[in-house]
């Protein structure tokens, strides 16, 4: 992160050593990580609104241009969990992404160049700029 920060002529803080303070709690559901870590990290429940998981998942079949049904029993399972694990509203509403939630555009206020690195690529690719997302790690910087 420091390097990718510092190419972007952004400054920040002095890297303090990973606490390991879980600001957001890991995902520990084996279905959740099998299905939902296929084609991206296993973004955590506590990212998202209980509503915003409820329409992803009521239409799994078109999910950000790609097909990631499964079948009604394992849906309602992970639909269970990631309610259940949900964040809360924040005043945000119920984005349709992470990367649409208000908190998130407030901590990522990048000059575009940023998200166009080819480490990078997509600004849903938490991990590339924070080590320890998939344990639920993002107060790394
Ligand atoms: C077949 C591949 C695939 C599977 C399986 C899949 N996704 Fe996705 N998902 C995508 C793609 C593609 C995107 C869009 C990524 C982007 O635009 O950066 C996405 C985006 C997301 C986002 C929004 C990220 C952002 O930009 O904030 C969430 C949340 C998400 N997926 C959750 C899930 C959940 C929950 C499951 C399991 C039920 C799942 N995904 C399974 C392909 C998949
Ligand atoms: C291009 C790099 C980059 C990407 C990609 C990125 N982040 Fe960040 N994120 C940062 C930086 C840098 C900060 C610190 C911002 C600040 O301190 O003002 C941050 C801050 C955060 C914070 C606040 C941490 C705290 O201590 O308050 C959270 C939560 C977070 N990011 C989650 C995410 C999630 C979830 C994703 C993926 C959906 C993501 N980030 C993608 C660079 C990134």
């Amino acid at each position: 992160m420091r390097t990718l920060i510092f190419a972007a002529g952004l400054t920040i803080a002095a890297l303090p050593a990973l606490a390991g303070d879980h600001r957001v709690a890991p995902v520990r559901d084996a279905l959740v990580q099998k299905e939902c870590g296929q084609c991206h990290m296993t973004f955590q429940p506590g990212l998202l609104p209980a509503a915003s998981w409820e329409r992803m998942m009521d239409k799994l079949a078109d999910h950000y241009g790609d097909n990631a049904a499964v079948s009604a029993e394992k849906g309602a399972a992970i639909r269970a969990y990631l309610t259940a694990n949900a964040g809360r509203d924040r005043r945000g509403g119920t984005p349709s992404r992470i990367t649409e939630a208000r908190w998130f555009t407030h901590e990522h206020d990048f000059p575009a160049p940023v998200w166009k690195r080819p480490e990078v690529v997509t600004k849903s690719n938490c991990p590339a700029c924070h080590q320890g997302a998939e344990q639920g790690l993002y107060d790394d910087d």
